[in-house]
C-alpha cells in the first residue's frame, strides 16, 4: 500500500507567505483608520453632542444613516459609537452612554432586541418571561434611574422595518412621551442604517417630524478613495511587496462600478487566497482575474441551461431585487405578477400556481435562490404565513445578462 507522506503538522506551521494578519479582512474587523469618512464621523458627532451635555441629558437624540451596501455605514457607525462611549466614560464632565450596535439581520425581533440589551445592563436578566411592551418599560426605567444613557444603532433595519411590521417599539423609543412609555424623558438615542433609499415612506409624519429630517447619505467611494481603503489594508493584513500598486488599481477599477469596499476588499483577500494557493511570492494580474471568477460562486452553466420558465422567474425576480426599495427579498405574490407580466411580453402563456411553485422549489434546490418562511403581522395580530424570496450569492448585475 501507498503510503501518504503528506505532513499535516508541517503544513500548518507553515507561514503563509502573502497574508501576514487574516483577521484583517474580516467582515468584523474595525480598521484604526477609516479614511474618507471624516465628514460623516463630524455629521454624528455634532449630532449626538448635546446628548453628553449634563445639563441636557434626559432625552434621546435620532438619526437615519442611507447607503447602498458597502459603503462603510456599519464602521463609521461603530467607530463613532465606541469612541463616543469611550469618551463619555473617561472625561468626569459629560453624561456617561453606552454604545450597542445591533444587526437586525441576526436579531430579527424586538424581542431579542431588547432582551440583549437588558442583558448587558442587567447581567442576570432573565431570558424568558416578559412581553415586548415590558421590557421598553424595563429599559426606559433602567436608564432613568441610572441616569445613563444609550446609543443604540439599528443596523440593516430593513430587516426589522418592513410596510407590513409593527413599528409601535420605534414609536416609543423616538415619540417616548406617547405611545407605550408615557415617559416625559428617556434617554435613549438611535442610529437608524437602512439600504432603502425609500425609508422614510416608511414612516408616519409623527416619527418622520421627530427625527426632524436628520438624514446622513453615504455616497460610493470614487477610484482614488477606494485605492486608499485597499493600500490601508494591503499594509495592514499583508507581508511586504506582496502587492503592487498597479495591482491594487486593477482591484479597484474592477470593483469600482458601486464603489463598494466589501467586495473591493474580498476580491483583494481572495486573490491572496489563490497566490498563496500557488505558493507564489506574490500576487499577480492572473490571480486577481481567478479570484474575480471565484465571487460568481454558481456556475453560470447551471443559470444557462435552465428551462425558459424557469429563467423567466428568475428575471422576474432579478428584477424585482434590483429595486432597492425591495430590501432584498419579494414576496411570491410579487413574484407571480411580474412573471406573469414578463410571460405576456414574451407572449407565453405563464404557468399556473402549482408549477410556477415547482419551479421556484428547484431553483431553491440549485442554490440560485432562497426561500424564508415568515409570520406576518397585522395591527399586532398574526396574519398568517408568506413566503420570502431572495438571491444572496449572485450579483443581480451578473445575474442579468446571462438571462436576456
Ligand atoms: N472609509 C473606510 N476606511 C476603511 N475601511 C472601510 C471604509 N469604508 C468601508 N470600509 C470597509 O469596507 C467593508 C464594508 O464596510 P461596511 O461598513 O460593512 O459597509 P456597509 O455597512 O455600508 O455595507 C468593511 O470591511 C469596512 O471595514
Ligand atoms: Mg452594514
Amino acid at each position: 500500500m501507498k503510503r501518504s507522506n503528506f505532513n499535516l503538522v508541517k503544513f500548518l506551521n507553515q507561514q503563509q507567505n502573502i497574508i501576514k494578519d487574516e483577521h484583517v479582512f474580516e467582515p468584523t474587523y474595525l480598521p484604526e483608520c477609516l479614511v474618507h469618512r471624516e465628514e460623516e464621523l463630524s455629521l454624528l458627532a455634532n449630532h449626538f453632542k448635546s446628548v453628553l451635555s449634563k445639563s441636557n441629558s434626559n432625552s434621546g437624540k435620532h438619526i437615519i444613516i442611507q447607503g447602498p451596501v458597502g459603503l462603510g455605514k456599519t464602521v463609521v457607525a461603530k467607530k463613532f459609537g465606541m469612541t463616543f462611549e469611550e469618551f463619555s466614560r473617561t472625561n468626569e464632565d459629560v453624561s456617561k452612554i453606552s454604545y450597542f450596535h445591533i444587526n437586525c439581520r441576526r436579531q430579527r425581533s424586538w424581542y431579542l432586541i431588547l432582551t440583549s440589551i437588558l442583558r448587558r445592563l442587567v447581567p442576570a436578566f432573565p431570558i424568558r418571561g416578559f412581553g415586548v411592551d415590558e421590557l421598553l418599560t424595563f429599559l426606559a426605567n433602567i436608564v432613568n434611574e441610572r441616569e445613563h444613557g444609550l446609543l443604540i444603532c439599528l443596523d440593516e433595519i430593513d430587516y426589522l422595518l418592513t410596510e407590513r411590521s409593527d413599528h409601535d417599539v420605534l414609536y416609543s423609543l423616538i415619540r417616548h412621551h406617547e405611545g407605550i412609555l408615557h415617559l416625559k424623558q428617556v434617554p435613549i438615542s438611535l442610529i437608524l442604517i437602512t439600504r432603502n433609499p425609500h425609508f422614510q415612506t416608511l414612516l408616519d409624519t409623527a416619527l418622520l417630524s421627530s427625527l426632524c429630517n436628520s438624514v446622513i447619505v453615504f455616497s460610493p467611494y470614487n477610484n482614488g478613495q477606494m485605492f486608499d481603503i485597499l493600500s490601508l489594508r494591503v499594509q495592514k493584513g499583508l507581508h511586504e511587496n506582496t502587492c503592487s500598486d498597479d495591482l491594487i488599481k486593477s482591484i479597484t477599477s474592477l470593483t469600482i462600478n458601486n464603489g463598494d469596499a466589501r467586495t473591493a476588499i474580498e476580491l483583494l483577500w481572495r486573490s491572496a487566497k489563490v497566490a498563496e494557493q500557488e505558493k507564489s511570492p506574490r500576487i499577480n494580474f492572473e490571480h486577481i482575474r481567478r479570484a474575480k471568477s471565484s465571487l460568481f460562486p454558481i456556475k453560470r452553466s447551471v443559470i444557462t441551461d435552465l428551462s425558459q420558465q424557469q429563467k423567466y422567474i428568475l428575471q422576474a425576480l432579478a428584477l424585482l431585487l434590483k429595486n432597492e426599495t425591495s430590501c432584498g427579498f419579494v414576496t411570491t405574490k410579487e413574484l407571480q405578477e411580474k412573471y406573469c407580466e414578463i410571460c405576456t411580453e414574451a407572449q407565453i402563456l405563464p404557468r399556473k400556481q402549482t408549477q410556477f411553485w415547482n419551479y421556484l422549489q428547484e431553483l431553491a434546490k440549485h442554490g440560485i435562490v432562497e426561500l424564508e418562511v415568515r409570520n406576518r403581522h397585522h395591527n399586532g395580530k398574526s396574519a398568517g404565513r408568506t413566503t420570502m424570496i431572495s438571491i444572496s450569492d449572485i450579483p443581480i448585475s451578473e445575474l442579468l445578462p446571462l438571462l436576456e
